[in-house]
């Protein structure tokens, strides 16, 4: 089976049809840029380029990089125009797309879904955190497989700071942090997380998880094991699909 996934991130709005069964995309995906501000019309314009890519006429799951409730509306959005908040996500984009079926699910979620059914989590019992590092920090925690929705855990308080604003990649790159300095946040960071949730697995994603061979083996004094994830650029989109199919 088929169904549409869209990742909508800070820089640009990705999307394909999903192969549900293989965990993969099914053909590559499209990608247009997101808009600056990104507004909820001028974020619906560029999915509705995506999906029009393909000629797309089924279901579709879209993420949001915010706390999304009910597979529809938007809460937070800490990295993208505040207008979004208490939008009814799963309206807007579902007119826009001429009244196709949507489901929308925070961004780290989704890629959760994604890496626990068919990446670096598979068949893992117990707690399970995944953490993306880019703009942000997004947290999807699983407990025997299962989703606890919307954690949200880049915005603890590490030192006096949102951990997101100490953590997340982009302040590596806007520091110009080295990987031994950036290591040493993320492993402060993961030891907080640790001592709240004692998980047995960390999965890390993001962008930044293709280089994880530089700041993993830095990390030291966390007792859960600690891997990078598998899907890495297309978890978001993936993920997004299997949740739409979950609720279709
Ligand atoms: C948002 C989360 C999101 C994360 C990654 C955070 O700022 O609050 O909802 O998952 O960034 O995009």
């Amino acid at each position: 089976m088929q169904i549409f996934g869209v990742d909508i991130g800070g820089s640009g709005i990705k999307g394909a049809p999903v192969d549900l069964d293989r965990g993969d995309l099914a053909q590559e995906r499209c990608k247009v840029l997101t808009p600056h501000p990104a507004t909820p019309d001028g974020v619906a314009d560029g999915v509705k380029q995506v999906v029009d890519h393909f000629g797309w006429t089924g279901p579709v799951g879209l993420t949001f990089p915010g706390v999304v409730t009910g597979g529809a509306t938007i809460r937070t959005a800490a990295n993208v125009d505040s207008s979004w908040i208490d939008t009814d996500a799963r309206a807007l984009f579902g007119e826009r797309l001429g009244g196709l079926p949507v489901t929308v699910v925070n961004d780290a979620d989704a890629a959760g879904v994604a890496e626990m059914q068919f990446g670096a989590g598979k068949g893992r019992k117990g707690t399970v955190i995944l953490l993306t590092f880019g703009t942000g920090i997004g947290s999807a925690v699983f407990i025997d497989g299962a989703l606890v929705p919307n954690t949200e855990l880049g915005h603890l308080e590490l030192d006096g700071h949102e951990a997101e604003k100490r953590a997340s990649s982009k302040v590596k790159d806007d520091r110009d942090l080295s990987w031994e300095q950036w290591a040493r946040r993320v492993q402060k960071y993961l030891a907080h997380v640790e001592m709240l949730f004692s998980p047995e697995l960390f999965v890390i994603g993001g962008g930044v998880s293709r280089k994880s061979h530089k700041f993993l083996p830095l990390i030291e004094g966390v007792r859960a094991e600690i891997v990078p994830a598998q899907l890495q650029n297309n978890a978001g989109i993936v993920g997004a699909a299997m949740r739409a199919a979950q609720s279709a």
